[in-house]
């Protein structure tokens, strides 16, 4: 969590910080900061508010060279002191992503040499660490000094008062990426906060530590020999991060989920059958000795997990157990070197799934498949095979494009295991890659029910409580669309299959507890039908998104929302979109921050 973005320039920098916060603001947003060097001092201004804010107080401020921050607490409450940058005696600022796990005893010992803390913060150290070396040698010698006595994450900007034409900057464990300007460089958490400045880009490598001028920089890696990292041009176009002609950004992800498929689809849609090979060229061995799948992820990516396992035990066959994440790596589980174990991640730098993969692989697990968003993120690099979701940025905290495109990834798994494994026909195959082809036109249609569903969203506006409701591969799309209520409208909201209602949950309906349900026409709906008697027999309100072909009808209490089609074992992905809605405008309603809820953030670096 956390944004970072540094410049070395021939010009005020100040406006391209500002503006790369902005863009970094998903990955936490409540406090802001940045300090540059003007006339050989540190001239730094932070917020306890917004990035607008820290725009406004630092309309006046101007330098060549600085670093900025955007917080979201870890160590210290969110408030102006604890803000980033943080400074030692005036002469060198920093600012941090990640955690410093011995901060305690490394501020003991600077404490004893005499140094002051004015935050709360872990970062502090890391500014007084290299201010203790910097005196024997350069910024970047004092830098390299300070990183060996750390342990824990970092992506780190460094600069100095009296160097008002370098900055130093390193990651380990955190993401940092160097952009390559004419003139000048910069360095940002990710793309986003860069594509205003330029395109040409270095993934800096764990250990690296770079140290940047405005015409030129130098790479390290961890051993301090220095190397020279691939340049990229980065593919994101500055459109896809701006929020044009929607609200928020989260209705415009909402609304990109049909191209958003259809990218993440395009390779297998145009070809004429399902190869391992889209995993990474290694599949071809690995895939047929795995007799299991493990999948590993938090959050919306778990749900997403869970509903594979409905797909990858009826059609592939093949027995498939899900965990969270940060569950899995402190209990003590038994291996088995036939596991392909999967990780789901938007972000690809998750720090319980990373560990989560990392604990997999040192307990003997060497299959390891990665299903993420983010090209060379740490998930990505450290796993052997590979799904490249193509939803393009997501910057709304709450996911949604992301989400439906790892389902559409682990369907492809789906289809590629079962046909490893002898259960996939030619023309079942065919019919699957068709149905495929659909899903982004369907995903269309099923978007045209915007209007209907800001409608019923009035009828949650008032409520403290929410049920969600759905049975087989549909209760993890229930849970799905109960987390994104909660993220959003604040308003408590719990999944249940809907056969565990009579087990508990009933005892709370009454007509203050609106209950959504996904009834899908599938083989539970009869069953189905009957939970939602019980419900309308206690006087529970009915939300229902029923199938193009079911015949249920609306009824007094009985809101039923029909979907456009039946999409038989795609149909999970279909039926997200109105919960996604349903939580987007229910949150309009209440006049929350729908893109930067309270306490959340997009990418969790901590465990
Ligand atoms: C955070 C986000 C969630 C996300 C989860 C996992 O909690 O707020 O939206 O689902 O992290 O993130 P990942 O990037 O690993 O999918």
């Amino acid at each position: 969590m956390c944004g970072i973005v540094g410049a070395v320039a021939k010009r005020n920098i100040v406006p391209v910080l500002v503006n790369g916060l902005l863009r970094l603001e998903y990955r936490g947003y409540d406090s802001a900061g940045l300090v540059v060097v003007h006339e050989g001092k540190l001239e730094r201004v932070r917020s306890a508010g917004r990035v607008a804010e820290l725009g406004q107080k630092s309309a006046n401020t101007s330098g060549e060279v600085g670093i900025a921050h955007t917080r979201w607490a870890t160590h210290g409450k969110p408030s102006e002191r604890n803000a980033h940058p943080h400074m030692s005696r005036e002469l060198i600022a920093v600012v941090h992503n990640g955690i410093i796990e011995n901060y305690e005893e490394l501020k003991a010992e600077l404490s004893a040499q005499g140094y002051e803390f004015t935050s709360d913060t872990d970062t502090e150290v890391i500014a007084h660490l290299i201010h203790s070396h910097y005196a024997q040698g350069s910024l970047l010698v004092a830098t390299q000094m300070a990183l060996t006595q750390l342990v824990g994450a970092y992506a780190i900007g460094v600069i100095a008062a009296d160097n008002p034409h370098l900055m130093v900057a390193a990651r380990k464990g955190s993401p940092l990426l160097l952009g390559v300007g004419e003139g000048e460089h910069f360095v940002g958490s990710d793309m986003s906060a860069l594509l205003q400045v330029t395109r040409n880009v270095v993934y800096l490598e764990e250990g690296d530590v770079v140290e940047i001028k405005a015409d030129s920089f130098r790479i390290f890696d961890m051993a301090g020999v220095r190397v020279q990292r691939q340049m990229h041009v980065s593919e994101l176009d500055n459109d896809s991060v701006e929020l044009g002609k929607y609200q928020h950004y989260m209705q415009k992800e909402i609304h990109e989920q049909p191209q958003a498929l259809a990218n993440t689809l395009e390779s297998v849609c145009n070809s004429q059958s399902l190869v391992p090979g889209i995993f990474g060229a290694e599949a071809n061995d690995i895939f047929p000795h795995v007799d299991n799948i493990l999948i590993l992820a938090c959050g919306t990516s778990n749900h997403a997990g869970q509903v594979a396992r409905y797909w990858l035990e009826e059609v592939a066959g093949i027995p498939c157990n899900v965990e969270i994440a940060s569950e899995y790596r402190y209990r003590t589980s038994v291996p088995n070197p036939k596991t392909l174990v999967v990780t789901i991640s938007q972000s690809g730098e998750t720090a319980d799934t990373l560990a989560a993969l990392n604990h997999a692989k040192a307990t003997g697990h060497s299959y390891t498949l990665a299903i993420c968003n983010v090209p060379e993120s740490a998930i990505i690099r450290q796993s052997k095979l590979r799904l490249l979701t193509r939803a393009g940025p997501e910057i709304g905290v709450a996911s949604t494009k992301a989400f439906t495109t790892q389902l559409a990834g682990l369907f492809l798994l789906t289809l590629v295991m079962a046909k490893v494994r002898g259960r996939l026909d030619e023309t079942r195959e065919q019919q699957f890659l068709h149905e495929l082809r659909h899903l982004p036109t369907a995903m269309q249609k099923v978007l045209e029910l915007e209007p209907q569903i800001a409608e019923i969203a009035a009828h949650f506006a008032d409520k403290h409580h929410a049920l969600f409701l759905g049975r087989g591969m549909h209760y993890p799309i229930a849970a799905e669309g109960a987390l994104k209520l909660k993220e959003i409208s604040y308003i408590h909201a719990e999944a249940y299959p809907a056969g565990e209602l009579k087990h508990g949950p009933l005892a709370l309906v009454d007509k203050d507890m609106p209950v959504v349900s996904v009834a899908p026409n599938d083989a539970l709906l009869e069953k189905l039908k009957s939970n939602l008697q019980e419900v309308r027999a206690r006087g529970g309100e009915l939300f229902v998104f029923a199938d193009a072909d079911t015949h249920i009808h609306s009824s007094a209490g009985i809101h039923i929302l029909q979907m456009p089609e039946h999409a038989g074992f795609l149909s999970p992905i279909l039926h997200t979109a109105p919960l996604q809605l349903l939580a987007y405008y229910v949150a309009l309603q209440k006049g929350t921050d729908v893109d930067k809820p309270r306490n959340l953030a997009k990418s969790v670096t901590v465990e």
